[in-house]
């Protein structure tokens, strides 16, 4: 990683992601967490202050070293024990069935093979165990798709690798997930190319 993704960006991620509008999104996204829970691109902890107390202990997993700096006032403001323990959720160091639930917020962009991380996060989940997810992805109405294709190469560039055109819903149903609740909207706040999000709880099999 350069000096931009290792130093800078997950500065950016930390502000950007930590908007007003995103707040109540993440509650509603951590709503009946419980046990056992890994979360994938964890970043700065933003999700930590919603996290329920029914979660006893959460495996995150992070490639930046700087984002978990940045989520040490909140790691140290939670009673749950969170637990640095892995670095890419396309391979997770986990036996198959260790999980009770997931957590993945605004991260399936980034993953370069989103499909890799899904399977592998449908691997370690106990049957039955929930994916929580609020993803952006493609947008429903065609004008905006047409702005994504053409801003997506700029995105990939800034943003880590963030892809603006991944079909949320599809990539969860392909890997096998069946999903039981689904709120598809424009994020408020956020341009619409940006911020066509989908949150949900999506069942391993
Ligand atoms: C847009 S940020 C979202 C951060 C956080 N989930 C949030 O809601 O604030 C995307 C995150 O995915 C992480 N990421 C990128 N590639 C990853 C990978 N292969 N495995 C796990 N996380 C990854 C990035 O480092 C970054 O923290």
């Amino acid at each position: 990683m350069g000096l931009y993704a290792e130093q800078l960006l997950p500065r950016i991620i930390d502000v950007a992601c930590n908007t007003r509008e995103s707040k109540p999104l993440r509650r509603r996204v951590c709503d009946g967490l419980h046990g056992e829970v890994v979360e994938i691109g964890f970043g700065s902890g933003l999700n930590i202050p919603f996290y329920p107390a029914a979660i006893t202990r959460v495996a995150a997993v992070e490639p930046a070293d700087l984002g978990w700096k940045l989520a040490r006032e909140r790691l140290a403001a939670t009673s749950i024990p969170v637990v640095r323990s892995g670095l890419d959720g396309q391979s997770l160091p986990f036996p198959d069935g260790s999980f009770d639930a997931a957590l993945s917020t605004w991260t399936l962009c980034s993953i370069p093979d989103a499909a890799t991380a899904l399977a592998e996060l449908r691997r370690v989940l106990k049957p039955g165990g929930t994916l929580h997810f609020v993803e952006h992805g493609l947008a429903p109405d065609e004008g905006v798709r047409r702005w994504q294709h053409r801003l997506d190469p700029l995105q990939k560039l800034l943003a880590g690798g963030c892809h603006l055109t991944r079909p949320i819903v599809q990539l969860l149903t392909d890997a096998g997930f069946t999903i039981s609740e689904l709120d598809a909207f424009y994020e408020k706040g956020a341009p619409k190319f940006l911020g066509a999000d989908s949150l949900g709880v999506a069942a391993a099999a």
